[in-house]
């Protein structure tokens, strides 16, 4: 029988408690299928941080490499600095197993509210593909002078045609794949960032006569985000830098209802590595705890993963379960304007998969 060994790290706060959920729906899905999931837990938090001055082993990117994927809930403490959570795990995580396409869908669900008005069901249907290893996000730079009055910081964005044209084709490919509105639009800056930006732009209209069939703009990232709110179901897929795709999907997460619905894989297309598979959201402290997290992002989530591995059926029920939920509206997060907990709505789940 076939095994995928899945490296667990369900890391902080809620993200804990919707891996809990997720690992359940994976095994009761399994029960009736011709593969097992080898899960192996691994307890790298802020928890793990606060013991051992560290998010992970050193040699954690070497423990994760022989795994087939990794599931990740989200990591972030409020005790503990942001830039050191997540540059100490998530970040490179990324980089290091170069899942260069972050791909988040934003679907407006039955049965889901959203604040545009006027919507109806799947009239947001959106991906957007998130340039994930460099870009604004490069680790490169520094402080000169620190803790002196005159102190400099430096943060250096950094685009490479190579980084640039294989996350473009990747969202060009991903298009034909989906079939829908066969139409790309890219985003950028480049009025204002006449460099990195403008590599980018060039790049895509290079691109892009290799496709043809796909129609294509590209927007401003402000204009973008004016159009997420003002004509959501004008986008089919959408490419961004990596910073700009991280504030897209918070903007389609919430038009599509909740940050408790939107799902996300960190891709590396080419399979030499393990690619990670996350929520959009964070580990969301205020909720912490309570019980009441929506689990349905991380469960989404695990479909995607089950997709990559190729299990495209179970990848299909997962998210038809979670589409059947939200529709009979009887097991409802208060995300949602609901008040199931956490296990009621994972209840719910399983038993529609
Ligand atoms: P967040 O996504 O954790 O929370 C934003 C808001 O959305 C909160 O009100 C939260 O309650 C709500 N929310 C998020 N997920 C939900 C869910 N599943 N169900 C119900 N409500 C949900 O963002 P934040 O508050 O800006 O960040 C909290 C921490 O998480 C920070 O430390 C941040 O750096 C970190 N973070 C980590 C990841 C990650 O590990 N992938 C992603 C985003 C943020
Ligand atoms: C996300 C998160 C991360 C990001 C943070 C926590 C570093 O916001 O996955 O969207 O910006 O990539
Ligand atoms: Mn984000």
């Amino acid at each position: 029988m076939k095994t995928y060994k899945i490296a667990v790290i369900p890391g902080d706060g809620i993200g804990v408690e919707v891996v809990n959920s997720s690992i359940k729906v994976l095994k009761a899905l399994e029960k009736n299928k011709d593969y097992k999931l080898e899960f192996h837990e691994f307890d790298w938090s802020s928890e793990y941080y606060f013991k051992n001055g560290i998010m992970m082993p050193k040699d954690g990117i070497e423990q994760l490499k022989s795994f087939d994927a990794i599931f990740l809930g989200a990591v972030g403490h409020p005790d503990i600095q942001d830039h050191i959570t997540l540059n100490g795990l998530l970040l490179p995580i990324r980089r290091a197993f170069d899942q260069f396409a972050c791909v988040r869908p934003s679907i407006l669900y039955p049965g889901v509210n959203t604040p545009i008005k006027d919507l109806k069901p799947f009239d947001i249907d959106l991906v957007v593909v998130r340039e994930n290893t460099e870009g604004e996000y490069a680790n490169v730079g520094g402080f000169q002078y620190q803790n002196f009055p005159d102190e400099v910081a430096v943060q250096s964005a950094v685009f490479t045609r190579k980084g640039c044209e294989r996350v473009i084709r990747f969202a060009f490919e991903l298009t034909i794949e989906r079939n829908k509105k066969m139409h790309l639009t890219s985003i950028t800056k480049s009025n204002a960032q006449g460099y990195s930006m403008v590599l980018w732009d060039r790049t895509f209209e290079e691109v892009k006569k290799d496709y043809p069939q796909v129609t294509t703009d590209s927007l401003l990232i402000d204009a973008a985000c004016m159009d997420f709110i003002r004509k959501p179901q004008n986008f089919d897929v959408v490419v961004a830098s990596n910073l700009f795709g991280d504030i897209l999907t918070d903007i389609g997460a919430i038009i599509t209802g909740s940050m408790g619905l939107a799902s996300s894989g960190n891709i590396d297309p080419t399979k030499k590595s393990p690619s990670m598979f996350e929520p959009t959201h964070g580990s969301a402290p205020d909720i912490a705890g309570k019980g009441i997290a929506n689990p349905m992002a991380q469960i989404l989530t695990a479909g995607i993963m089950m997709k990559h591995l190729g299990e495209h059926e179970s990848a299909e029920i997962i998210e038809n379960s979670v589409k059947n939920v939200l529709d009979l509206g009887e097991s409802i997060s208060p995300d949602l304007g609901g008040n199931s907990t956490t296990s009621e709505v994972t209840r719910s789940i399983i038993s529609n998969l």
